[in-house]
């Protein structure tokens, strides 16, 4: 044990020290060289017994050897701790060119977009949006809208009723049923809303229907009602008139043909040209004064005209769809062409 070992290990430490390829590998190095147990260390403790003008020189010595040993060790730690961090980020590196995995993005059904896209465009008349019970009584379904007792819509061939669930008999007016149209909330707004009143409500409604390629059980409706002072039929075109050329095109052409609705007087279905001939698309008129009577109105004071338009029948128009049943059938291939 000897300084000329301390010189000699000294001498062979950069190469040791470089050769350490590991944090790990160097740490243990380390002790090897200047830790407690090393050659240095115990030089160090033996310094006592080395003859007094010896000591400060190899004391200094020593401690020179020490900085050397400890530099070496460092710079090595650093050059590996970087190299470390290096591995460590080309390991967790993204790469953001790669194209991602792109989750399948739903959109809205094609029924929802076409009353959606109704109701947007009467809003920017100035008309608010409503919604409606689906389950009514009679009396909104057919009273209030001046549709008699005996009137043949309210058999049981045409309307679905609903057996009472709270053990109360019900008969005429207070019998509950699915609603056959939305035209109940014209009864229910102006109850609820003194004039002037323009509203537009899209909702569901049912009819005994059997199942085919134009009829459904389920369908969908929006309904339209302006009620104020001095509403003309020319007010009830015009409007119609727009709303055709906004969902249709500018080309698009209307025709009014007489009709009967008990609600309204007159009637009229609305015919519109589309892509060469003349389709059905709405029933209308002027609202009836005994309806206004029946929700406490001023037939007096306020006249206004109602539609109701089925909203499979505008998309299946647009579209050229030939089968109400692709509405409901939620296949993917049909409603993937409307996003
Ligand atoms: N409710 C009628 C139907 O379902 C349509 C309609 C609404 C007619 C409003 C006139 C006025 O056929």
């Amino acid at each position: 044990m000897s300084l000329d070992e301390l010189e000699q290990l000294l001498t062979d430490a950069p190469e040791r020290v470089s050769g350490s390829s590991s944090l790990d590998d160097l740490e243990r190095l380390e002790g090897d060289l200047v830790g407690r147990r090393s050659l240095l260390s115990e030089l160090r403790r033996s310094l006592g017994s080395v003859d007094p003008d010896q000591r400060p020189v190899i004391g200094a010595r020593l401690n020179v050897i020490h900085q050397e040993l400890t530099s070496l060790v460092a710079s090595r730690r650093s050059a590996l701790e970087l190299a470390a961090e290096n591995a460590l980020l080309v390991d967790e590196s993204v790469d953001v060119t790669l194209p991602g995995a792109r989750p399948a993005r739903g959109t809205h059904h094609l029924l929802t977009q076409t009353m959606d896209e109704v109701a947007d465009i009467f809003r920017s008349l100035g008309y608010q949006v409503a919604v409606g019970p689906e389950i009514e009584i009679a009396w909104y379904n057919f009273d209030a809208l001046n549709t008699p007792e005996t009137h043949p819509s309210r058999f049981e061939s045409d309307t679905l009723y609903v057996e009472s669930f709270d053990g109360e008999e019900r008969s005429g007016e207070d019998e509950l049923l699915l609603r056959t149209h939305t035209s109940p909330m014209q009864a229910r707004h102006m109850e609820q809303h003194d004039p002037p009143v323009y509203v537009v409500v899209p909702g569901r409604v049912f009819r005994s229907d059997t199942w085919d390629a134009t009829h459904s059980p389920v369908f969908h409706q929006i309904e339209g009602l302006a009620v104020d002072e001095d509403i003309t039929i020319s007010d009830l075109k015009g409007t119609l008139a727009y709303f055709v050329r906004e969902f249709f095109g500018a080309d698009a052409k209307t025709r009014f043909i007489p009709h009967f609705f008990p609600f309204t007087e007159p009637s009229a279905e609305m015919h519109v040209w589309f892509r060469g001939g003349w389709l059905e698309l709405l029933g209308c008129g002027m609202v009836d004064p005994n309806v206004f009577d029946a929700v406490g109105y001023d037939r007096e004071q306020v006249t206004g005209f109602a539609f109701g338009m089925g909203a499979e029948r505008l998309a299946m128009v647009r579209h050229g769809i030939g089968d109400i049943r692709h509405f409901y059938e939620n296949d993917l291939r049909v409603l993937d062409q409307f996003r």
